[in-house]
């Protein structure tokens, strides 16, 4: 009988005593990204699984704490590293038209890397991976590892769900009511409630899809046709065949929206404060004339050295006249000239120990999603300045929360710059709003990365892929099908025929 029922347990489950083969693999040089899916590999690492991460390097990068599966592509120029994408990030618009550019410098780079590292890609790929999980944004690469192996495959979202990779998906999230992935600089104000709003956000939904789909998709089949011919390679297939997915953004932070089985958030978490500040900091911040600290930190990417002189110089006087504080502004090369004593800058800044100190008052940021977290995680007020991709979004969702405020890098002056952060270091309300969010930002029936990891682990036991009933019925619908167009658009059609008869 025992025997029998354990029997029974091990046809029912065949892969439940092994552990998992995974593969993530992320953009070119795509420590951004990756870093914000390592807490989950780390997740499945505990569970004995074997995770693995891979990209093209075109110089070292950090340890990510999992097995590389790195393309050495030193020697070559990093397209996404270019003095342009300064210009944009500090002095042009950001919209759906310009997601097209990063799938186009990724295709570019792929097409490279199957010309020169075939072997060293073919090699990787190869390896008898469980399941791949494939970076939603600008890894066509990677994706082709999953294909040409036919394994398997998880989307993961190092922000939210695109619109583009959500439609496909069939989602069937109400467009009009979601705030803009790419919301314009000049709608810090967007509201739901408002007929013109709701009209940006379709635009931005519809034209997301439609950039993603055709012009990205375009630039990902010619990347990939020497390892995938006709009928090439179709980044909406690959989405709609992915089995799960998962993304980083916490669902407190975002409005509700519709929820099939196969996603889930796992970015509802505070990871555990690490050690206590170095005595260098902590003397620095802890200087009893400082009113408190004030943290000027720009992500990876943002490089102070490549910023338009006049946006530099506006930055630089305003923080000196902030005597009365203690100022850390993370920036990378020599120290500028004329900055006052009460100003420490440093290449690398230990940002999570200062956000969590007792004196810190302000984050001044660009609005990435990690640094959106690390203020909820450790209650700081926020002043973000949005400068490209979805940071405008995540700043209007800080600020809906209460806690933050928004600059216009389009108005940046020192006058405007000085009144913002003097706004939210003066006034309490900030700080309280930043107390009450996080009071109940983890409050969940069980840790979402646990949780993320019992996904996976069914998924494993599932081999990759759940049965059909799991998955919803839209995703073999197109989608202007799974929104009922069809029928609003051709049934008026109709009838207006026949009257007009
Ligand atoms: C990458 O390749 C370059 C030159 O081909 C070499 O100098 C470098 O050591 C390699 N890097 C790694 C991490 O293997
Ligand atoms: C946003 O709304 C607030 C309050 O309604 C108003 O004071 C502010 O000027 C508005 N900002 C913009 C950029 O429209």
């Amino acid at each position: 009988m025992i025997k029998t029922s354990i029997l029974y347990l091990f046809l029912l489950f065949p892969n439940f005593c092994d552990s998992a083969k995974v593969l993530l693999t992320v953009m070119d040089q795509g420590r951004s990204h990756a870093t914000s899916i390592t807490p989950l590999m780390h997740r499945l690492q505990k569970n004995d699984h074997t995770t693995a991460l891979e990209m093209a390097t075109y110089k070292p990068d950090i340890d990510f704490g999992m097995e590389e599966r790195f393309i050495n592509m030193s020697g070559f120029e990093n397209n996404f590293i270019s003095k342009d994408f300064f210009k944009i990030a500090f002095e042009d618009e950001f919209t759906f038209v310009h997601q097209a550019v990063p799938f186009i410098f990724g295709s570019i780079s792929c097409d490279r890397i199957l010309k020169h590292q075939k072997n060293r890609y073919l090699e990787i790929a190869n390896e008898n991976w469980d399941l791949f999980l494939s970076d939603s944004l600008f890894s066509p690469c990677g994706y082709a590892m999953a294909e040409i192996t036919g394994k398997p495959h998880v989307m993961m979202h190092s922000s939210d769900v695109e619109s583009a990779h959500g439609s496909f998906k069939g989602f069937s999230r109400n467009y009009a009511i979601m705030v803009p992935n790419f919301l314009p600089y000049s709608m810090s104000n967007f509201t739901i409630e408002k007929y013109w709003h709701r009209v940006v956000s379709t635009v931005d939904w519809f034209g997301s899809a439609f950039i993603t789909g055709a012009v990205a998709g375009f630039a990902q089949k010619w990347a990939l046709r020497s390892i995938i011919p006709f009928p090439f390679f179709s980044f909406y297939d690959y989405n709609r065949r992915s089995s799960f997915s998962f993304t980083d953004m916490p669902d407190p932070l975002y409005p509700v929206g519709a929820r099939t089985n196969d996603y889930f958030s796992f970015g509802t978490y505070c990871t555990a404060q690490k050690k206590v500040l170095d005595e260098d900091w902590e003397q620095f911040v802890s200087d009893p004339k400082s009113k408190g600290t004030i943290l000027v930190a720009f992500g990876t990417i943002i490089d102070w050295r490549f910023a338009p002189e006049e946006k530099f110089e506006i930055f630089l006087n305003t923080l000196n006249r902030l005597t009365e504080y203690r100022v850390i502004w993370s920036m990378k090369g020599d120290r500028p000239k004329g900055l006052g004593e009460h100003v420490k800058i440093s290449s690398w800044v230990p940002q999570q120990q200062i956000l969590n100190h007792k004196k810190t008052v302000l984050f001044l940021s660009h609005g990435g999603l990690k640094s959106v977290k690390e203020a909820v995680c450790s209650a700081t007020p926020s002043l973000f300045m949005p400068m490209f991709a979805e940071q405008m979004r995540n700043a209007w969702l800080a600020k809906s929360k209460g806690f933050a405020r928004i600059l216009n890098k389009f108005h940046l002056s020192e006058q405007y710059l000085e009144n913002h952060i003097r706004e939210v270091v003066e006034h309490k309300s900030y700080q309280i709003q930043a107390e009450q969010f996080l009071s109940t930002f983890t409050d969940q029936p069980m840790p979402a990365l646990d949780e993320a990891a019992f996904k996976f682990e069914r998924l494993f036991k599932y081999n990759g892929k759940m049965p059909k009933f799991f998955y919803p019925k839209t995703i073999d619908l197109s989608y202007l099908t799974a929104l009922n167009l069809d029928i609003w658009v051709i049934v008026p059609l109709v009838l207006g025929y026949i009257i007009s008869k």
